[in-house]
């Protein structure tokens, strides 16, 4: 399950039901996805693809999204800290930005239209949709990897429209992970 923090509010929801209604609440789009049958974190991209198949399908009939690949991003991959001053500046798309998280986690920063900036750590099995317009940026936590199936209505959409607010300035990229997990939350 994602972690949702409001900074401006000192607040942080870890309740499933409190993180569905809160993004609801500001147009976000979020979903937990099993797998139709057992696949690895590191199978090939057609295998994770076919695990979700009905979800993916039943998301680009209900959206529009036309296409579906596998990202994996690591320390390993070149050109990383490029790739990461792109998506780390508060911009927005013409296009839905849908992301389901396969292994890793990363953080999205949301400037809602109405509502208090929410992050969201997002971990595996969640599905997020930021619609088109959403003002956002993203970032990677501290083992800096990620692997997720994106949907595209367009690829040509996922052009970055730069605010040059400096909005992500004034938030500190804080990722709570595992290793934060009060002991009395641990199941062992
Ligand atoms: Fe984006």
């Amino acid at each position: 399950m994602a972690i949702v923090n409001l900074p401006d509010e000192h607040k942080i929801i870890r309740d499933d039901a409190a993180i569905r209604q809160h993004l609801a609440g500001i147009g976000i789009g979020y979903e937990r996805w099993q797998p139709a049958h057992p696949v690895a974190d590191d199978a090939p991209p057609e295998e994770i693809l076919a695990a979700y198949a009905a979800e993916i399908e039943r998301l680009k009939a209900l959206g529009g999204y036309v296409t579906a690949d596998v990202i994996d991003v690591s320390a390993r991959t070149s050109g990383l800290e490029e790739m990461l001053q792109k998506f780390s500046r508060e911009h927005w798309h013409d296009e839905d930005e849908v992301r389901f998280i396969i292994s890793g986690r990363g953080l999205f920063h949301i400037y809602p239209k109405s509502g208090p900036l929410t992050a969201i750590e997002v971990v595996p099995g969640d599905l997020l949709s930021v619609p088109r317009g959403t003002r956002h940026w993203f970032g990677l936590c501290a083992d800096r990897q990620i692997r997720a199936i994106r949907l595209f209505q367009d690829q040509a959409g996922w052009v970055p429209h730069y605010t040059d607010s400096g909005a992500e300035g004034r938030y500190q990229p804080v990722c709570f992970g595992p290793a934060n997990i009060p002991l009395s939350e641990v199941v062992i």
